[in-house]
């Protein structure tokens, strides 16, 4: 919007942002951190572009962010270089009763600078089609003894399905532990949307595979199984992956491992099951900073996960030696959304009490998928 005299006024449009330079918009972001003071929190993911993460005041993988979210007491505001559901959780976290009721009801306003900024693993469960799930496995076994368990890559409404059936959710980070917390209630787990997590996690604790069955959403025929498979399972994996975490394949680990002997390979647990068995390190995006950060000088390393996060360890650890472990670029282009652009529209709207994008989670959706999301940061 123009004044008459050519002036822009709230809201902005993003048009006008879209031909500045990323100096001219680093300078108007960090004029409005300025402005906001601790009234303002920019949380970035670790797969967030090199000067995303310069601008932003924390930083962290979704254990971490969630953690962050759930802490501040001082925030008004937060501006979540991220994708839809890290923003979703940080606004059920942020805006809990108990924090409302602290800030006399007053909301803390959670924006995602690009509302495209999905995550494709994520919109591969449905709400709907988990009900049907539950509904279904209803008739083959009893659900009261299955415990269902949500990647937090899912939308609220998921997350608010397992707290209604008293579930929980899991990060890459905690996803043993939950699990194990899963079997010490109930012998049996529907883990979603990602069938890697849930399998490597498994396996790992000693689960064979007969006895994860693969449920397909779009098939309803018990998701594609007998239900023999069914009465014998232990964890039930929905069909789901991350397109980025997929392009790893076993092969570029032998490649590397032929190449360079001695090289530690370290990748993300939404790797195929071939990867992860032929790894040296399995990590949350946390973890994998960590195991770098404490590696000596002359490690080599090959390493499994999104492309920004990789080069930016790349540049910041000269001292090592790091590969990326695919051939082709796995980037998340989802994640790669959120530029500077995007930042400063949403941050120069919120300066003038007009948010763009803000992301609030409808209320009862809210209140059971809080329920699930406190068991998760009470399982470490
Ligand atoms: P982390 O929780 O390990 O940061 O992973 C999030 C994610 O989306 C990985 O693809
Ligand atoms: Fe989703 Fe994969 Fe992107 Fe992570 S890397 S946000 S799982 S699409």
């Amino acid at each position: 919007m123009l004044t008459p005299t050519g002036k822009a006024v709230a809201p902005f449009e993003l048009t006008a942002y879209k031909s500045l330079d990323n100096e001219e918009l680093t300078r108007r972001i960090n004029a409005v951190r300025a402005e906001m003071g601790p009234r303002l929190l920019v949380l970035g993911h670790h797969y967030q572009q090199d000067e995303v993460i310069a601008l932003s005041d924390l930083r962290g993988d979704s254990y971490k962010l969630s953690e962050l979210a759930a802490r501040n007491e001082e925030c008004r505001a937060i501006a979540f270089c991220g994708v839809h559901f890290m923003a979703e959780t940080a606004d059920i976290l942020a805006n809990r009763p108990e924090r409302l009721a602290q800030r006399n009801g007053r909301r803390v306003t959670v924006v995602l600078p690009d509302m495209a900024a999905g995550c494709s693993m994520a919109d591969m469960a449905e709400i709907e089609q988990v009900e049907d799930c539950w509904e279904q496995l209803g008739d083959v076994i009893d659900t009261r003894d299955v415990m269902p368990v949500t990647y937090v890559n899912s939308a609220a409404s998921l997350k608010a399905f397992c707290g209604r059936h008293g579930g929980i959710v899991c990060t890459s980070a905690n996803a043993r532990a939950v699990l194990e917390w899963a079997f010490a209630r109930r012998s049996r787990v529907l883990f979603f949307p990602d069938q890697h997590l849930g399998r490597n996690t498994a396996l790992a604790m000693g689960i064979p595979l007969e006895q994860m069955p693969v449920w397909d959403p779009h098939r309803d025929d018990l998701g594609g199984n007998r239900e023999e498979a069914i009465e014998q399972s232990r964890v039930i994996l929905w069909r789901g992956h991350c397109s980025v975490h997929q392009m790893f394949r076993p092969e570029h680990v032998d490649q590397f491992r032929q190449r360079y002997p001695g090289i530690k390979i370290l990748v993300h647990p939404e790797c195929m099951m071939d990867v992860v068995a032929r790894a040296d390190v399995i990590g949350s995006t946390g973890k994998i900073i960590k195991a770098v950060e404490e590696s000596p000088p002359g490690t080599r390393w090959a390493i499994g996960t999104e492309l920004h996060l990789v080069n930016r360890l790349k540049h910041q650890h000269p001292e090592q030696e790091i590969h990326f472990l695919s051939p082709v670029v796995c980037m998340c282009a989802t994640m790669y959304r959120i530029d500077l652009a995007h930042l400063c529209w949403a941050l120069e709207n919120l300066a003038a009490a007009t948010p763009v994008n803000v992301i609030e989670v409808e209320e009862e959706t809210s209140r059971y998928a809080l329920e699930a999301l406190e068991r998760m940061l009470e399982v470490k």
